[in-house]
């Protein structure tokens, strides 16, 4: 039986994570392509917004607002650079949760200066008074100043020049409609399949100055969850190996020696993922087994298989959500080399009653 160990230092490491710290951003700037052109997959938001940005171009406008949705690690920033850089235009950067009042935001609007491009990441964890203040600032070009203090308090509209805001949110959902509305073009990133992520992956390669074998790409990107930021980072893992144990070369056996060492698995799931798998089947018979169960059974909080494993087990069609609890699909027992046991209603005890501990 799996014993699995994380500690909260190996999830915040974790090689098929989204998301990226500090030291990571750094190794991904070198990587980001720096025009639209280089901008890889992605077809269709490619297409409108470079429409979009030619437009505004022509006119010599600065560019309708422009909201950027999707999960973590498929191509946000990296198109908010973009987007300045095709109009040749400045970019600042902020953030949601980095502005905590109104006033942080209208110095940084107010000294906005024309054509320039605002990157609000994570705009939908903005406060509430701030996301007000935007909203005249997005349509109308203009903040009120608020001098005095009290009774006495009284706003002054000041205008701005026209500019640009990039939003960026990996939760659109959140968004109240009216920040939503403000924003005259929404694309909408979406998972990328293998071949856009081969692309990705050779690409990198090539500016990481390693030659990467067809085959090796292929399987890198088998194994990347459909985002370029796992894509890459496996590549790094690769070319460590390569190095280190390998004769330098990155190819086939090199990705697969190197994710083996790193327990990424053909399709791109972790130790934990596969934790959380082998538990549901071996342990619970395919459940339905609620979420508290399920996580004492692999050590971890329910939070975290909730939020870190289950995500991708349910968009893999490896586990069910269901009322009852968490179920494991035929693919699932597939992917386990395991046989489902018989079809439930079999006589004794119905499927999942005994370890069902509630609503999913
Ligand atoms: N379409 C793409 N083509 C090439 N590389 C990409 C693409 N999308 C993302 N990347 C790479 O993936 C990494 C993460 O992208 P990023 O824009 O930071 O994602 P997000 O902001 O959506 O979390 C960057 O290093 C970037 O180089
Ligand atoms: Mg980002």
């Amino acid at each position: 039986m799996l014993e699995p160990d994380l500690t909260d230092e190996s999830l915040g490491a974790r090689l098929v994570g989204a998301t990226a710290d500090e030291v990571e951003r750094a190794a991904e700037a070198a990587l980001r392509p720096k025009r639209l052109d280089d901008f890889v997959g992605q077809r269709v938001v490619r297409d409108q917004l470079s429409l979009v940005l030619q437009a505004a171009v022509a006119r010599g406008n600065a560019p309708d607002h422009v909201l950027l949705s999707g999960p973590p690690g498929l191509g946000k920033t990296t198109l908010a650079m973009i987007i300045a850089a095709e109009i040749g235009s400045a970019l600042r950067i902020t953030s949601g949760p980095a502005i905590q009042h109104a006033g942080d935001l209208a110095a940084v609007l107010s000294s906005l200066e024309e054509g320039e491009v605002l990157f609000i990441d994570e705009i939908h964890r903005l406060a509430r008074p701030a996301e007000e203040l935007l909203y005249s600032a997005m349509e109308d070009f203009r903040v009120d100043v608020v001098v005095g203090k009290g009774a006495g308090a009284s706003a002054i509209p000041l205008a701005l020049p026209p500019f640009t805001i990039v939003g960026a949110t990996t939760r659109a959902g959140l968004l109240p409609a009216p920040l939503r509305d403000r924003f005259g073009f929404t694309g909408r990133l979406d998972f990328y399949d293998a071949a856009d992520l081969e692309r990705v992956i050779l690409r990198s390669a090539g500016l990481l100055g390693v030659e990467l074998h067809h085959a090796a790409a292929h399987e890198i990107a088998g194994r990347s969850r459909g985002t370029p930021r796992i894509a890459n980072r496996l590549l790094r893992r690769v070319r460590d190996w390569a190095q280190v144990r390998g004769d330098g070369r990155l190819d086939l056996r090199a990705a697969r020696a190197a994710l083996e060492v790193y327990e990424v698995d053909p399709i791109g799931l972790d130790r934990l993922d596969r934790a959380v798998l082998t538990a549901l089947c071996t342990r619970f018979g395919g459940g339905p087994v609620g979420l508290t169960t399920l996580a004492v059974t692999v050590g971890e909080e329910p939070e975290t298989v909730e939020t870190v494993a289950e995500p991708y087990l349910v968009r893999e069609g490896l586990v069910g959500r269901t009322p009852r609890g968490r179920v494991a699909t035929p693919a699932a027992w597939a992917h386990l080399g395991l046989t489902p046991p018989p079809a439930p209603g079999v006589p004794g005890v119905p499927a999942g009653t005994l370890f069902d501990d509630g609503p999913a």
